[in-house]
């Protein structure tokens, strides 16, 4: 799961995800979030993210923000991108057509061939709400999809 910082939207996906393998009984995927950028490299997740996934019984206060890397590309299978601009700065770390191909855009799950983005709702305190809705769907038709 990938933003730009690691902080909003990417560390709600990772820990959306996670319950929901663990409700489903699926305990073999690895699952890891991070941020195109670096800045917030070991920080908790934002206190708003922390306090909308609590709300939904989730707790998220494990994570800890890193940047992507070349590694994460060649490694996992699946790398879903919140926006279309953070799918463009993954493309450009990929090194080969196999590692393009693993990268989606996340609300494409959900809403196939739309582009529709996962907005970045750090500058919007209401907008945490609505970035959890969207990305506990999208989770869901992730399982239905790649189980
Ligand atoms: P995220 O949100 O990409 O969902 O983690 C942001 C967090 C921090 C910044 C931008 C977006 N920032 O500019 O520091």
């Amino acid at each position: 799961m990938v933003c730009l910082g690691n902080i909003c939207r990417s560390p709600l996906a990772e820990g959306i995800l996670r319950h929901q393998l663990e409700e489903a009984g699926i305990l073999d995927w690895e699952i890891d979030s991070a941020g195109t950028g670096g800045w917030h490299a070991g920080e908790l997740p934002d206190r708003r993210s922390i306090e909308v996934a609590k709300k939904h019984g989730i707790d998220i206060t494990y994570q800890k923000a890193r940047k992507l890397n070349g590694y994460d590309l060649e490694n996992f299978d699946l790398i879903f991108a919140m926006d279309s601009s953070n799918y463009n700065d993954i493309i450009k770390l990929a090194q080969s057509k196999e590692e393009r191909d693993k990268v989606k855009l996340i609300m494409n799950e959900l809403t196939p061939h739309q582009n529709q983005v996962v907005p970045d709702p750090y500058y919007d305190d209401n907008g945490f709400e609505e970035v959890f809705q969207m990305l506990d769907k999208a989770c869901a038709k992730i399982i239905e999809h790649y189980r």
